[in-house]
């Protein structure tokens, strides 16, 4: 279109800018000027319902629906529709629904937990939590436990047993893993013989010569056996570990060690014993918290 067409067509705002410049005065479009009228027709009605102009100290309230909550300590709450109301009511409810659930755990067996999805990955999840702040600190994570320190409960080895009832009873009482020192009762050598015997019961070295004495002194002198069973497979009641198992739970051994290394770290428990302590959590867990414990850590790694 020519620049005088134009003119004739459209009105301008009648003023000019360097001599020429003009200014259209064009309608605004329908579909602007509606969506601009319903914003307005929104607002009126926003500024009714809802929470919206300052009036001194206050504000309006707006009329729409009141929301109600009961608070913490069992108050209930009426007020004017607010987003901060809403997410104390989504709260609460989300705290009833939870407390529910624990409600309903604490009536169930272990065995009914775990047949029924809901509740067991409820109480999973719950556990895993309390485990991360209040466990890991020892056993590390995932129960993967600290060599020499913390035994693993992870695997499927249990100093004091791992059926759900031996895993409960040693979160809610504790344990204590007590043996007595022999530095003073039984020379280097008996002790080095010793070693040798108990490198042997996890399959290494079976053929050495010192075996032998070290078995006896085993049953014998040492006394081992009232504690570690003539089998030498521990005993679960009294927590003495099992040594025949390749599993170490104290002495400090994993696989890349040489057979002396082995020897020396399992001679510095003999000599020195051990005090090892797992506190007692009662006071501190409701038993719905220690079952639900109990259950996590069982199923980490129990069995027998
Ligand atoms: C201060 C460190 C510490 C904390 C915290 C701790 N434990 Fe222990 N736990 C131990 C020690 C040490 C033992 C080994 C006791 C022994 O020598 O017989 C143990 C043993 C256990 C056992 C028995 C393992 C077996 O092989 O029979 C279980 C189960 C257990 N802990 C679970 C837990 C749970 C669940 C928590 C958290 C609620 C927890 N522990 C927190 C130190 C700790
Ligand atoms: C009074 C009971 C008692 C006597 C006696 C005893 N032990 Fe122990 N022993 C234990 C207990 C309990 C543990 C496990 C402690 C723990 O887990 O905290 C243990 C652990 C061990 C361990 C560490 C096992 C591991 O998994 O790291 C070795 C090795 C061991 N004993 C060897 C011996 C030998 C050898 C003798 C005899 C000289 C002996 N014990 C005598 C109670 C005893």
């Amino acid at each position: 279109m020519s620049k005088d067409k134009q003119k004739q067509t459209v009105q301008t705002t009648g003023h000019a800018w360097d001599g020429d410049i003009q200014e259209f005065n064009n309608p605004l479009p329908n579909w602007w000027l509606w969506g601009f009228y319903l914003t307005v027709i929104f607002a009126v009605i926003y500024w009714v319902l809802f929470p919206a102009w300052p009036v001194g100290d206050g504000y309006t309230k707006g009329i729409a629906n009141e929301i109600e909550y009961t608070t913490r300590d069992g108050k209930v709450v009426k007020t004017h529709w607010n987003t901060r109301a809403l997410l104390q009511k989504d709260l609460m409810e989300a705290r009833a629904q939870q407390q529910k659930f624990i409600e309903e755990l604490n009536q169930s067996t272990a065995e009914e937990i775990l047949k029924d999805p809901a509740k067991r990955a409820f109480a999973f999840s719950v556990a895993k939590v309390l485990f991360a702040d209040n466990c890991a600190a020892c056993h590390q994570a995932g129960g993967a436990g600290l060599a020499g320190k913390y035994p693993s409960l992870a695997d499927d080895d249990w100093i004091w047993g791992g059926k759900y009832e031996h895993i409960e009873h040693s979160i809610r009482e504790g344990r204590n893993g007590n043996m007595p020192g022999f530095a003073a009762r039984l020379t280097g050598q008996q002790i080095d013989d010793l070693c040798e015997y108990v490198v042997s019961l996890s399959g290494e070295d079976k053929e050495n010569t010192k075996v032998a004495s070290g078995k006896a002194l085993f049953s014998g002198e040492g006394g081992c056996v009232a504690c570690h069973t003539s089998e030498a497979t521990g005993n679960i009641a009294i927590g003495s570990a099992n040594l025949t198992d390749h599993i170490w739970t104290v002495a400090n051994i994993n696989d890349q060690m040489s057979h002396a290394e082995k020897k020396q770290a399992i001679a510095s428990v003999i000599q020195k014993g051990i005090a090892r302590k797992m506190p007692a959590w009662k006071n501190r867990f409701s038993d719905t918290e220690i079952k639900m414990l109990a259950l996590y850590v069982h199923e980490l790694g129990g069995g027998m």
